[in-house]
C-alpha cells in the first residue's frame, strides 16, 4: 500500500451555481475523494460567474452545505470588477483571468484591463491566467510590470513551456500547471476518442508538444486535472462544450508518469500536494492521507464514477494504481469505491 498526503487539485470546475446537472459541490467533491483529492479549487466560470460579492455568496453557501472534501474558490476577472475583486481577495484562493475563449462567458480581451487587474490584485494572493500562445506572453509581462507573480493554467504547447522556462530563468515570478490529458494525449488520439468528445481547452496538441511538456517537467510546478464535466448528451450534441471530467483518472495517470520515468514519487507529491499548497495558500489538513493500492489493475467504467459526467476520454482504459482509502481529518472519507464523508463535511479553505 502506497501512502500519499491528501492530494490537491488546484483547477476543477464544480459547476455550481447554474450547471448542477453536470456537477455540483456534492458530486464534484465525491469524485475528488474517489480520486484521492482532499482539497480541490473551483473555477469561477459558472452561471452566473463568480465575479462579485452576490455571486460569491451563492457559491460559498452551496459549498458549505454540500462539499464532502475541502474546497477553495477562485474569483473571475472582468473588465469591470477590478476594484471589487480587490475587496473580495480575502475570501477567495485567487483571481482567474480568462485570456482565451473557452466554456462560459468570462473572457477578457482588453489589454488595459489585464494590466489593471495585475496591478490591483494583492501581490500575496494568487493570480491565475488561462493564457495560450501569445496571451501567455502578455500574462507574464502584465504580472512582471506589476512586480507580482502569475500562475499559467493548463500549459499545453512546447512554445509555452519554453517561454515559461525562459521567464523563470530570468527571475520572473511565473508558475505553471499541466493536466494529465496534455501530458498523455495528443492530436493522434482524437480519432479514437471522437472529435467532439476530444474537444478541450486548450485543445489536444501535437505529439511534439506532449513530448516537450514531459521533457520540461522540471518547469511544471503542479499538476491539475482541469476536471470539466459535461454530460455525454452535451458532448455528442449539436454544440459540444469543451472539457473532460478528470478527478477520478488523474492519480492513475500521474502514477503512469512515475512508471514512465518522467517524475519520481517525490516529484508527484511535490506537484500534487506540497507545491499547490504553498502556491495557493491552502491549509495543512491534520490526520489526512490517501492509501493507494499500487499494483491493483482496473478498468475505467463511467458507471462506477462519482462525477455526473459519466463518461471519460479514458473509458475502457486499463489503469494501474487504485485509491483504496482516503482519511480526511481523522475520518475515513472514502473506502473501497464508496464515499463516506457526507455533504457539509468539507470546509471552505479560501477563508
Ligand atoms: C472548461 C469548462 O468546461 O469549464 N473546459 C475545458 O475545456 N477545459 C473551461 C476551461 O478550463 O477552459
Ligand atoms: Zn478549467
Amino acid at each position: 500500500m502506497l501512502k500519499l498526503p491528501g492530494l490537491i487539485d488546484p483547477h476543477t470546475h464544480l459547476r455550481e451555481p447554474g450547471g448542477t446537472h453536470k456537477e455540483d459541490f456534492d458530486s464534484g467533491t465525491a469524485a475528488a475523494l474517489a480520486g484521492g483529492f482532499t482539497i480541490v479549487c473551483g473555477m469561477p466560470n459558472t452561471t452566473p460567474p463568480i465575479v462579485d460579492a452576490a455571486s460569491l455568496i451563492i457559491a460559498q453557501r452551496a459549498l458549505n452545505a454540500k462539499a464532502r472534501c475541502d474546497v477553495g474558490i477562485y474569483l473571475g476577472a472582468t473588465p469591470n470588477n477590478i476594484a471589487t475583486a480587490r475587496t473580495l481577495a480575502g475570501q477567495v484562493s485567487g483571481l482567474k483571468m480568462y485570456l482565451n475563449g473557452t466554456f462560459g462567458t468570462l473572457k477578457m480581451d482588453a489589454m488595459d484591463a489585464i494590466i489593471a487587474h495585475a496591478a490591483a490584485w494583492p501581490a500575496d494572493k494568487p493570480l491565475l491566467a488561462h493564457a495560450e500562445q501569445h496571451t501567455c506572453g502578455l500574462a507574464i509581462l502584465a504580472a512582471h510590470l506589476a512586480g507580482r507573480s502569475i500562475h499559467i493554467c493548463h500549459v499545453s504547447r512546447k512554445e509555452e513551456i519554453l517561454l515559461i522556462a525562459r521567464a523563470k530563468d530570468k527571475g520572473m515570478q511565473v508558475t505553471c500547471e499541466a493536466c494529465p490529458h496534455h501530458m498523455m494525449l495528443s492530436t493522434e488520439d482524437i480519432p479514437r476518442i471522437g472529435t467532439a468528445r476530444a474537444d478541450v481547452r486548450p485543445v489536444l496538441a501535437s505529439p511534439g508538444d506532449v513530448a516537450a511538456l514531459r521533457e520540461h517537467i522540471h518547469v511544471i510546478d503542479c499538476f491539475a486535472s482541469d476536471h470539466a464535466p459535461h454530460l455525454l448528451g452535451e458532448k455528442d450534441g449539436p454544440n459540444p462544450p469543451p472539457g473532460y471530467p478528470g478527478l477520478e483518472t488523474a492519480l492513475p495517470l500521474y502514477l503512469e508518469l512515475v512508471r514512465d520515468g518522467v517524475i519520481d514519487l517525490d516529484g508527484l507529491i511535490a506537484r500534487c500536494h506540497t507545491n499547490p499548497r504553498r502556491m495557493f495558500g491552502l491549509p495543512v489538513q491534520e490526520d489526512t492521507w490517501v492509501e493507494v493500492n499500487e499494483d491493483a489493475e482496473w478498468t475505467l467504467r463511467p458507471a462506477d464514477t462519482h462525477t455526473r459526467a459519466k463518461w471519460s476520454p479514458w473509458e475502457g482504459a486499463r489503469f494501474k494504481g487504485q485509491v483504496a482509502r482516503v482519511v480526511l481529518r481523522g475520518v475515513v472519507a472514502f473506502r473501497d469505491g464508496v464515499v463516506l464523508a457526507p455533504p457539509g463535511f468539507g470546509r471552505n479553505v479560501s477563508l
